[in-house]
């Protein structure tokens, strides 16, 4: 283990490969506390995720650690708390919202557009463009009404603060918040910035109440309505949810997009079908949400790049009860370390796994594949109860930006493909430089 400490850092999603190739599907760490396992079987990964899910909880060192941030809101909360919360937010995310979605979407693919034509055959960091758009679109459906000012200080205090948390939970020995070391004063700095900006964001909005008979401008409208009790959020949950919708589903959609971009580059095939099939769509004035339908490569090509580049590249559980996984017994208190990654690789399901073949999600008829969405082997957005509250909002995202961009953009790469490096979600080293041009659409 301590041998493997330095290829962990320098290059984790080998050492994944590594351990899966050498020892198997589920694979003991020589830690004596707590027992550790990282599980790469499909069959085993449902079995805590889905069906025994109620014997596994989220007190793990990932969750944790993001909490510093996120205070107990709907991704790291567990059992009880977490239930009250998902039946309160689950509204947020009802089909309406998406719609919301998908205008954002447009007028954000149509700045950045705007921002590339007027740089027009420069080489670029697609990157930063896709953590750009994604995070414009979360403040948008999040905060959309006054986007301008609060929101955005918001948004970027709370990226801030969790650059700061990755980087204090990369260093193994990390003295507790209390403690004032470097890191965690700039921890305490960014954390304060972040509260101060959703009170600024908070009082604002109370200026500018929801009228008796308007309808819900964007999420934090939903967040302060009463609910079928008559009960309103306390301040501090607010701010927890609206914190942790702003890290679970900004950099997750663009991790994906970017991904998008680099396999689509390297696919020209692949390119020239998503386009054909998204530009009658954009010339005619949209993407709009009810286009979505007419969209199936474009869907099968965000499947695929999910499954060779989940953004949750880890997902961490903590056993309440002794279970018993592939033949292994497994106490109460073990650490269980589910890798998507590897799942996304797993033989047992997938042929030629390593490969970029968006048809796989495809059935004769070009029609997405539910069965294979569904099945067992594919969890990018986790699966059973604690199943991403974001998936669709993300898939609407994702697939509406690629068919709004990719029919009227040229990519060349530059340089050589970027390794795939795994932080909060996994990122190209050195960002995704291309050579883009803009082409009119007629
Ligand atoms: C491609 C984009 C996304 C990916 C790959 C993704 C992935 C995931 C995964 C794997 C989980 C389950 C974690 C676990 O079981 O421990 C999760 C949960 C969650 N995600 Fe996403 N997510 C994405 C986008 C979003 C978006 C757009 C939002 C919201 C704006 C969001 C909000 C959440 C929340 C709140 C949870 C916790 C749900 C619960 O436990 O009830 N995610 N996500």
């Amino acid at each position: 283990m301590v041998r493997s400490i330095r290829e962990i850092r320098r290059d984790p999603l080998s050492f994944l490969n590594r351990m899966y190739a050498q020892f198997g599907d589920v694979v003991q760490f020589p830690i004596p506390d707590p027992p550790t396992y990282l599980v790469s079987d499909p069959e085993i990964a449902r079995r805590i995720l889905v069906t025994n899910a109620r014997a596994y909880g989220k007190r793990t060192i990932q969750y944790t650690t993001l909490s510093l941030v996120t205070g107990e809101g709907l991704l790291t909360a567990d059992t009880d708390v977490w239930r009250g919360q998902r039946r309160r937010l689950q509204p947020a995310f009802h089909h309406s919202t998406l719609e919301f979605i998908a205008d954002h979407v447009r007028t954000s693919s149509d700045r950045l557009l705007a921002r590339w034509s007027a740089v027009d055959g420069a080489i670029v960091d697609v990157d930063e463009a896709m953590m750009h758009l994604a995070l414009e679109v979360v403040g948008k459906s999040l905060f959309g009404a006054d986007l301008a000012g609060d929101a955005a200080r918001l948004a970027q205090a709370t990226v801030e603060a969790l650059d700061v948390v990755v980087k204090k939970a990369r260093s193994p020995l990390s003295p507790p918040l209390r403690v004032p070391t470097p890191a965690n004063i700039a921890l305490r700095k960014a954390i304060a910035d972040l509260d101060s900006a959703v009170d600024a964001m908070l009082a604002d909005r109370a200026k500018r109440p929801l009228a008796r008979d308007e309808s819900p401008r964007d999420m934090l409208d939903l967040l302060l309505a009463r609910d079928d009790d008559g009960r309103v959020m306390p301040r501090d949950e607010i701010r927890n949810q609206v914190i942790t919708f702003i890290v679970a589903g900004h950099e997750t959609v663009a991790s994906a997009l970017t991904w998008a971009w680099q396999l689509l580059v390297a696919h020209p095939d692949s390119w020239n079908r998503l386009r054909a099939e998204a530009l009658p769509i954009v010339e005619g004035g949209g993407p709009h949400f009810t286009d979505l339908g007419a969209l199936p490569y474009t869907a099968a090509v965000i499947d695929e790049v999910l499954r060779l580049y989940p953004p949750a590249w880890l997902i961490t559980r903590r056993s309440h009860e002794d279970d018993v996984l592939g033949g292994i017994e497994v106490k109460a208190g073990s650490l269980l370390i589910v890798s998507p990654w590897l799942v996304h690789r797993h033989t047992s399901i997938w042929d030629r796994p390593h490969q970029f073949i968006p048809e796989r999600f495809l059935d004769q008829d070009g029609q997405r594949r539910r069965d294979v969405i569904n099945g067992s082997g594919y969890i990018p957005f986790g699966a059973g109860p604690r199943l991403c509250i974001g998936r669709d909002m993300a898939l609407v995202e994702a697939i509406l930006v690629l068919a709004s961009i990719a029919p009227r953009v040229d990519m060349t790469r530059v340089g050589a493909t970027p390794a795939a490096m795994p932080m909060v979600t996994i990122r190209p080293q050195g960002g995704l430089p291309m050579r883009v041009t803009v082409k009119p659409v007629p």
